[in-house]
């Protein structure tokens, strides 16, 4: 590891433009990557802090199909949103640009072109699923079907939601269209991929030897990406949303998201210094950290990487990727379909001016070494009993104290006492503990040690007791009063990277304007911060009791959401029963002969599509029966299936086959049919009843 760096560039994931950024967001990626750029600028430490949207990518093609608007009026939209929920939460970046920008399109085009006239891709024909009523190439989030690993319906071609598991659209079982419904075909396509298997010797070396000291979650997903043996990716799609392919015979097809989005980094930089881009990411003095979520630790510690590799030319790799998990909201996952989130620009307007509370609570709650929960409860506990009654109270002490006994100036140490130094001598300490903590990313802990500075000088003023002192002792009283303003003075420094709103507030009521001696970083620790005689401002409160009626507010708000939810399932549900069929009597049931019985063979019936011939031990016989399933499953998929049969139906020419009898199956909302087989194996031949 190299340790004399220059300079910091830091980067946080682009966020997708398709809809507004919420506490998820901001705990796992945000707040913390702010939190380290502060910090570094206060220690003097140059540094660029890079981020922008993502306005590539599928969702967002969705998204504006839904609606009918262009997905540029999609990232239009979101991209302002975003921005503006960054900017009012303190997000510090020196840019937030946006892919759709020119200057990206042709950096994304520019990085391509080159790792192609280089020969660093494999041209690919493989059959891709097609839309042959829409005409144009299904995209993996564009075909639906049931999920192989957990049987939910509606899973994504790329993954299923309900379990969470990857999938790729050849495992869905009843693939079909996302925009028509249509069965989609399979239609040869060319496509260049990122052979990263040929970088797997490279990246073993540099992260599993070299970057051992990575966190935990994020070698481990590396660990166990590498291990398993890395494939060629796809770096190309049939789209019309995002970067051309910039190579001829590549029309209709762009860039897949994932190969411009994090050139986005590159591009952003360069538009905000044209001339001097250079030496933030092609000179070895920069130290690249990049914050992410979990789900894009493949992307920044393999993909990526191995694109800059690829491409050469000095382009430095990220130093470190502190990926965070996953916060979730009152014991749920954060949902952005299902409205279950706080977003950041809702929170604003019913906690106006309270961003630093929301920040103290993300960052002291989180997700750093596995999922957190956000609770209302929480937040109303952490406020109250932290910030109002430790930080603020302290500082509301001292200040007021000061204006009461010394018209508002700092009084001089007249009778300094054992007390006073023992308490100054932990501040030292206590600096070295956030900054080491800062510096390995673990910004929870970092926090804690600033919260204990202000208990120190909670604790201090309470062992102290100037307002009694000051009954008989007045010098005394200065001078502890003297040693208070000194902390609050050192707890600006020490909560400036976490705090910045409060800070600004404390910095005002301290008048630090006019300071000889600013509050830098290395001068955290300092007796003499403050001199005597320096005036202060009147007293604010810093922070205000969050009451039970706003927490209350909240939770209703939070649980009508669920109902509105609950209410939609419902409505589903009602839907459903009102096709259900008329009354039947016990007699009508009886006459049928339900059995369970076992697919011994199964193929297709020539020159149809749905329609497949099945060998079936009925318990009773072995007999033919033709079922119209080849839609929904293979023959391989039925051969050995436990299933149940209508056994007494009337025997039926179909295709010119008897067919003796009927499968049953269900039907499901969407039109797709499962077969109904005896959870447990039975007897061939059992009756159903
Ligand atoms: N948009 C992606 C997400 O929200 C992150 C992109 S990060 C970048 O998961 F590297 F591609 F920029
Ligand atoms: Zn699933």
């Amino acid at each position: 590891m190299n340790t004399n760096y220059k300079r910091n560039l830091v980067t946080c994931a682009l966020p997708y433009a398709n809809g507004p950024v919420h506490i998820g967001h901001l705990a796992g990626v945000y707040v913390p990557a702010d939190i380290y750029v502060r910090y570094l600028r206060m220690r003097g430490r140059e540094t660029l802090f890079v981020c922008g949207s993502d306005e590539h990518g599928v969702p967002i093609t969705i998204k504006a199909r839904k609606l009918g608007c262009t997905p540029q009026d999609v990232v239009d939209k979101y991209h302002n949103i975003i921005k503006k929920s960054f900017a009012d939460f303190g997000i510090d970046f020196d840019i937030y640009s946006r892919t759709s920008s020119e200057i990206h399109h042709k950096t994304a085009s520019e990085f391509f072109r080159k790792l192609y006239d280089d020969g660093k891709f494999i041209e690919k024909e493989s059959e891709q699923y097609y839309d042959e009523e829409a005409k144009t190439f299904l995209a993996d989030r564009y075909i639906v079907g049931t999920c192989p690993k957990c049987g939910a319906e509606g899973a994504y071609g790329d993954q299923c939601e309900k379990c969470g598991s990857t999938l790729s659209p050849d495992e869905l079982i009843n693939p079909h269209s996302a925009i028509s419904g249509s069965l989609p075909v399979k239609r040869a396509t060319k496509h260049w991929y990122l052979p990263l298997d040929q970088y797997e010797p490279w990246l073993r070396k540099w992260i599993l030897d070299g970057h051992k000291e990575w966190k935990t979650n994020v070698y481990g997903q590396c660990k166990s990406w590498i291990d398993g043996g890395l494939q060629a990716r796809a770096v190309s799609r049939d789209l019309d949303w995002g970067v051309p392919v910039p190579v001829d015979g590549a029309e209709g097809k762009v860039l897949y998201v994932w190969f411009d989005a994090p050139i986005g980094y590159i591009s952003n930089t360069k538009e905000l210094l044209p001339n001097d881009w250079e030496k933030w990411w092609k000179s070895p003095d920069t130290k690249m950290v990049h914050f992410i979520g979990k789900d894009n630790i493949v992307f920044h510690c393999i993909v990526f990487p191995s694109m800059l590799k690829a491409y050469g030319d000095g382009y430095i790799l990220p130093d470190n990727v502190p990926a965070n998990e996953f916060l979730n909201l009152e014991g749920d996952k954060i949902s952005t379909s299902r409205n279950w989130a706080i977003w950041l620009h809702e929170y604003l307007e019913e906690f106006p001016g309270q961003q630093d509370v929301l920040r103290y609570v993300l960052c002291a709650n989180a997700p750093e070494t596995k999922d957190n929960d956000f609770t209302w409860k929480d937040f109303q506990t952490r406020n109250n009993s932290e910030l109002v009654a430790i930080f603020g109270n302290f500082i509301n002490r001292a200040v007021v104290l000061t204006h009461k006994y010394f018209e508002g100036n700092v009084p001089r140490n007249l009778k300094p006492e054992q007390i006073d130094t023992d308490t100054l001598a932990q501040i030292p300490a206590i600096k070295k503990a956030i900054e080491d903590n800062i510096e390995s990313y673990k910004f929870r802990e970092a926090l804690k040690e600033a919260m204990n500075l202000a208990r120190l000088g909670n604790k201090y003023l309470t062992d102290t007791e100037p307002w009694k002192v000051a009954k008989s002792d007045i010098d005394r009283t200065a001078s502890i009063l003297n040693v208070s303003l000194q902390i609050c003075a050192n707890l600006s420094i020490a909560f400036a990277p976490f705090l910045p709103f409060s800070v600004k507030k404390l910095n005002n009521i301290l008048n630090i304007e006019t300071l000889a001696k600013p509050l830098t970083w290395d001068n955290l620790g300092l007796a003499d911060l403050l001199p005597a005689g320096h005036h202060l401002n009147q007293a604010e409160l810093l922070f205000n009791k969050v009451e039970d009626e706003q927490i209350n507010a909240q939770l209703d708000k939070l649980a009508s959401i669920k109902a509105a939810n609950r209410a939609e399932a419902a409505e589903k549900a009602e839907i459903k029963l009102a096709v259900a069929k008329d009354k039947c009597t016990y007699d009508d049931f009886s006459a049928m002969d339900i059995r369970t019985a076992t697919v011994l063979e199964a193929e297709r019936v020539p020159k149809t599509d749905k329609l497949l011939r099945l060998k079936i031990d009925t318990g009773l016989d072995i007999r033919t029966i033709v079922s119209g399933i080849a839609e929904y499953y293979t023959p391989e998929q039925m051969i050995g299936r436990q299933i149940c049969i209508l056994a007494n139906l009337q025997p039926r020419i179909i295709r010119g086959i008897e067919s003796k009898g009927m499968i049953l199956m269900a039907k499901q909302e969407d039109g797709k049919m499962r077969v109904v087989s005896p959870e447990e194996k039975v007897l061939n031949g059992a009756i159903v009843s």
